[in-house]
């Protein structure tokens, strides 16, 4: 009897050699961003090819009709790797046991809405979120923030989640470091994965700054810097920058709808380097808390750098050399970044 009963657990031991199940909480879940988001991610893009996944998919009460049809298209998208998925509008349940939450839905700015009161309606909800992630999730979960304003959003949910580690909370501004990395390979001649270590710097905003100073071109098997390659200084400090600036905004007017398939496709690229890291010698950005940066960027803040990841580890890439041209555009981001903090921490204390 014992015998059969090892035989058998053998049996089901190496018919299921893969890990087990992790599970992955998509906030916004029945947004346009998250539609394109929850398959790569379904698919196995992120977390790997053999990875396993329960999809938990949050949203508000009155888009639970919707994330059923999103339920419905996953199932019938019949994907090996996703073992279930379960659609919920309370976080009690959305952040049970979560490995990764990707935090794409906030309030979003409607007709007539002043500033300070969209600021004030999303502080509240990632005030909740990232108590209920304090309070249910795993204490290695990993926590990126899409939903605007990201930096800031960021922030309060990991000053209201005090028992995970900071650095596991970033925001994305991966989408931006990916427009100014297919920006230059365009101007170049050559494919987006030609040009690494492009940095932005600072808040997902149009005072963000797109750096190229330590970027390299590969030209035809040559490595070179990206000034070098490209020949036109006027335009790495013009139309370059305010292109990236203000994509989002282009991408808007011309689709009357914000960015969503790139949006995905950067919050994969983002998720995907923390899980099985960075490639050797180049670096991503990313928006992390600022603690100990060597760039004087002031320390209570998710600002955007260039990071290496190692292990599940991120690491800020300290001392590269800054120029006066970058200095003021760093810090100008920084202002702004400043001053939301201290507005969003005033509603966060009341
Ligand atoms: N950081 C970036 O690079 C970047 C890029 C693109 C878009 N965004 C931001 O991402 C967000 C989502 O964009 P989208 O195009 O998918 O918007 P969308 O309006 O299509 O979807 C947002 C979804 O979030 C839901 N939602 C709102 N409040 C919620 C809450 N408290 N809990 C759970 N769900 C909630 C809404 O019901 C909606 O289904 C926006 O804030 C947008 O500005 C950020
Ligand atoms: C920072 O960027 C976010 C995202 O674009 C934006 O919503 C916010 O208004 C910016 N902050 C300030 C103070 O301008
Ligand atoms: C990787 O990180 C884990 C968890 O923090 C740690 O236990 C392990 O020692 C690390 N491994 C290496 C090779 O750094
Ligand atoms: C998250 O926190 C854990 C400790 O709980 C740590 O080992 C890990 O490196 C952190 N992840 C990131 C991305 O920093």
């Amino acid at each position: 009897m014992l015998t059969l009963l090892t035989a058998m657990y053998l049996v089901v031991r190496s018919a299921s050699t893969q890990a087990e199940p992790i599970r992955v909480v998509v906030t916004g879940a029945a947004g346009q961003i998250a539609y394109s988001l929850l398959y790569s991610i379904a698919k196995g893009d992120v977390f790997g090819k053999d990875q396993p996944i329960i999809l938990v998919l949050l949203d508000i009460p009155p888009m639970l009709p919707v994330l059923d049809g999103v339920v419905m298209e996953l199932q019938d998208c019949a994907l090996p790797l996703l073992r279930e998925v379960i659609p919920t509008d309370e976080v009690e349940v959305g952040f049970k046991d979560i490995d990764a939450a990707i935090l794409v839905g906030s309030m979003p700015r409607k007709e007539g809405m002043e500033r300070k009161d969209l600021l004030k309606a999303n502080v509240a909800i990632f005030k909740t979120q990232g108590a209920a992630l304090d309070k249910y999730a795993k204490k290695t979960v990993k926590v990126l923030v899409v939903g605007n304003p990201a930096n800031t959003n960021c922030l309060i949910a990991s000053k209201s989640a005090p028992s995970i580690p900071k650095e596991n909370f970033s925001c994305l501004t991966r989408l931006d470091h990916n427009r100014a990395s297919s920006q230059v390979a365009i101007r170049c001649g050559v494919s987006s994965d030609k040009v690494k270590n492009v940095i932005i710097w600072g808040n997902h905003s149009s005072t963000q700054y797109p750096d190229v100073h330590h970027a390299k071109v590969d030209l035809h098997g040559a490595e070179m810097g990206v000034y070098e390659a490209v020949k036109d200084e006027a335009w790495l400090r013009g139309d370059f920058i305010s292109t990236v600036q203000l994509r989002g905004a282009a991408v808007i007017k011309s689709r009357k709808l914000s960015s969503a398939m790139s949006a995905a496709k950067a919050i994969c690229d983002h998720m995907r380097d923390i899980w099985f890291g960075t490639k050797e010698g180049e670096f991503i950005s990313m928006g992390v808390y600022a603690a100990g940066n060597s760039y004087g960027v002031p320390e209570d803040l998710i600002y955007s750098f260039p990071v290496q990841i190692k292990n599940k580890t991120w690491k800020i890439v300290d001392g590269l050399p800054i120029n006066d041209f970058s200095r003021a555009k760093m810090d100008a981001t920084a202002a702004e970044l400043v001053e939301e903090r201290d507005t969003a921490l005033d509603f966060l204390s009341q």
